[in-house]
């Protein structure tokens, strides 16, 4: 949505219209303080929104069936005075006592059985009847009261799902579990036949009888884990639907929800009945690349509309517990810099003033809790001055759909869960992808397994046991039509009901790779090494070894138990190809092997968007929305060291109008960033060294 958003009453632009600059403010916490006083500081600082009420359900119906919204109706109007735009949050992860109070049934209970606490967050058992209704309630008397204010421009729903806590193995469960069993396999003869239950005597005779997966002696049934984690995924989703479905009723303002990619969670149906992506990321400097990984992520799921990022810390994090280690200076400008340039509309910080109570009390921030500005101040004046910078250059303009795309998928990371495999970390996996796949220096979509395909060259699909039929088709498709599909580790070696598949050993994927899979077992610490385009690698992992059935091997195995056979397969199919990676590089040269895997196939698949830039910085293009020729390329810095890039085409540096000549190396500051225009016409292709050609693109 980089065209306007309708925005219902409010008086300010809408979420997608500008680059917005925030921070979480918490009015009910500072009874001591003046609003408008604290508002003109959050002004004063260059803040254009705040964000307000995620946590203050005892504040707004202190007793049962008691209203009060009249300080937040306070702020807002300050709010608006003052030129602030507020965001405002429904109170739901955290409810006041006397709904839980004495009613262990109505708090959400973990794997062991034990009962969560009032205090902290998300304790309450959304799927009771009653502390449901009571959210709908707070929701729609929040909404009523507060959803047409002009200070109004969006809405989060409760805040960050999951974060905190996974499962719920309570009793108000039970039943919406069996209801959605019922619903998914109808009959208890199929679900015994999808989930294989004649292992150890599972069989059921009445969908009453399928247990929560509660301690057992030993382990569970692959299927019932992965079921289990699908049906809460679906059911928070649901949750967060009904929220959005209420405010709707009562405002016109755009909705959210700040989702994480790590929480227990699929944001990708989370996001389906938002008007719009948000999330929250907290970064360490050394782990800089974390945030391009999720910029990357957020921004395609919902591909035609930006999205915003709501937490983050302008200086370190912190709670009770300890603390991270602060940002070095400018770090924080980088940071801002790159979601800006990566196509975030906003950049908000947790919080505004350091926490005076409660469990947070470390934690970054730009006001202390007396009237000093901290080092978050310093920071949120960097990114005040970058953003003013960025924001003219980037108006009118998307960042482009990249053609390199790597799939983060749930159910990937659903199944890696249930089966991990000595250990397997999804999102650590896939961050680590996402990392050295960045820096290669093609830009990266990393997609959602809703993904259209469109546009695309080369899918990278690891760790995704599963492959659904539906998927399968779409990705053929994409294949036939002259794309290139790298799919494994992995990949396809389990059914979608987690079982193992009994035609071939990759499932359905074997059988558009023209290979077969000759047996399947891991190769971890067998001193196995896999070769292919002049590179080596240990191999490790549950693996496939290959066969060939009319692929070409491009990968073959060195060493372990049985040499030889192929780890690396690529198969032409239409104008494609499909490469089946069956073993798990890993050892010094992972990064180097994946590097040589990425560039060889981008190349072979033409991919244009691909730059020589320098390791710890990484450029961005964008294009005009109304013209197809003008692109602005944005580089940026994370390392702190500054980098170099070298331009594919004549550029004109936006802010000082000087020309610079293709091939020319253009340097990047450390934490800084250059906004470059690129001729129109001016594109390029890599030979067969690498090395970027120009190329008309006709
Ligand atoms: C987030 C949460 C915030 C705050 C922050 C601290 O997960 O949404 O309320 O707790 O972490 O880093």
């Amino acid at each position: 949505m980089n065209e306007k958003t309708t925005n219902g009453e409010s008086e300010f632009p809408g979420p997608m219209d500008i680059l917005w600059h925030g921070a979480a403010y918490y009015p009910e916490l500072w009874p001591m303080q003046s609003p408008r006083e604290e508002l003109e500081r959050v002004r004063d600082a260059g803040l254009s929104v705040v964000r307000i009420g995620e946590f203050a359900w005892s504040k707004m119906e202190p007793l049962e069936g008691e209203f009060d919204f009249s300080l937040f109706e306070e702020v807002m109007d300050i709010a608006l005075e003052l030129g602030l735009a507020v965001v405002l949050g429904t109170p739901t992860a955290t409810p006041p006592i006397w709904l839980t109070h004495g009613h262990a049934d109505r708090t959400l209970h973990d794997q062991e059985g034990r009962v969560m606490s009032h205090g902290g967050r998300q304790h309450a058992a959304i799927e009771h009847p009653y502390v449901r209704e009571r959210c709908r309630i707070i929701v729609t008397e929040m909404a009523k009261a507060l959803g047409a204010h002009p200070a109004l421009i969006a809405w989060q729903i409760d805040n960050e799902f999951k974060c905190d806590v996974s499962e719920d193995y309570g009793p108000s469960v039970r039943p919406v579990w069996e209801e959605w069993l019922k619903e998914r396999y109808e009959t208890i003869e199929n679900l015994n036949t999808a989930w294989g239950t004649g292992v150890w005597s599972q069989e059921y005779q009445d969908f009453e009888q399928v247990p929560f997966p509660v301690k057992c002696p030993g382990l569970h049934n692959a299927s019932l884990l992965t079921a289990w984690k699908r049906f809460h995924r679906e059911r928070i989703a649901g949750y967060g639907a009904e929220q959005a479905e209420i405010v709707r009723q009562f405002s016109k303002a755009p909705i959210t929800h700040n989702a994480g990619m790590l929480f227990q969670s699929n944001p990708e149906l989370v996001m389906e009945s938002m008007d719009f992506v948000s999330f929250d990321h907290y970064v360490d400097s050394d782990n800089w690349y974390r945030m391009v990984t999720n910029y990357d992520y957020w921004r395609n799921l919902k591909p035609d509309r930006s999205f915003w990022l709501m937490e983050t810390s302008s200086a370190h994090n912190g709670s009770l517990l300890g603390f991270h280690k602060p940002h070095p200076k400018g770090f924080v400008k980088a940071e801002a810099v790159a979601a800006y340039a990566l196509g975030a509309k906003a950049f908000c910080y947790w919080v505004w003033r350091q926490q005076r109570a409660g469990a947070e009390l470390t934690h970054g921030c730009l006001m202390q809790s007396w009237d000093s500005p901290t080092v978050g101040m310093q920071a949120c004046r960097e990114v005040e001055a970058a953003r003013q910078i960025l924001e003219p250059a980037l108006s009118g303009k998307r960042v482009k759909r990249a053609e390199v795309a790597l799939m983060w998928s749930d159910t990937g990371r659903v199944m890696l869960d249930t089966e991990p495999h000595n250990g397997l970390d999804y999102c650590e996996l896939l961050t680590q992808w996402s990392r050295v796949l960045r820096s290669t220096g093609m830009h990266v979509d990393v997609v959602p397994e809703g993904d259209s395909l469109e546009g695309r060259r080369v899918l990278i699909t690891p760790f995704m046991p599963a492959v659904s039929e539906e998927m399968l088709g779409r990705i053929e498709a994409f294949v036939r039509a002259g794309g290139t599909w790298i799919a494994g580790p992995l990949t396809g070696g389990r059914t979608i009901e987690h079982t193992v598949p009994v035609d071939r050993g990759l499932g359905c994927v074997e059988a558009i790779a023209g290979i077969r899979v000759k047996h399947s077992y891991p190769l971890f610490n067998s001193g196995a090494e896999g070769v292919a385009f002049d590179a080596r690698v240990e191999l490790t992992g549950w693996s496939y070894l290959l066969e060939s059935e009319g692929a070409k091997m491009v990968g073959t195995i060195e060493g372990g138990p049985t040499p030889g056979l192929g780890f690396l397969s690529e198969n032409a199919l239409g104008e494609g190809k499909v490469v089946v990676l069956g073993s798990e590089p890993c050892g010094e040269r992972h990064d180097e092997f994946l590097k040589a895997l990425f560039s060889h196939y981008a190349q072979g698949a033409a991919v244009e968007q691909w730059f020589t830039v320098s390791e710890g910085s990484f450029v961005s293009p964008w294009e005009s929305l109304d013209s197809e020729s003008s692109e602005t390329l944005i580089a940026c810095n994370f390392d702190g060291e500054g980098g170099s890039l070298r331009l594919p085409g004549r550029c004109i540096d936006t802010e000082t109008g000087v020309e610079i000549d293709s091939e020319e190396l253009v340097s990047i500051p450390a934490y800084g960033f250059r906004i470059l225009a690129v001729e129109p016409k001016a594109y390029f292709r890599r030979d067969e060294e690498g090395t970027a050609v120009l190329v008309d693109r006709v």
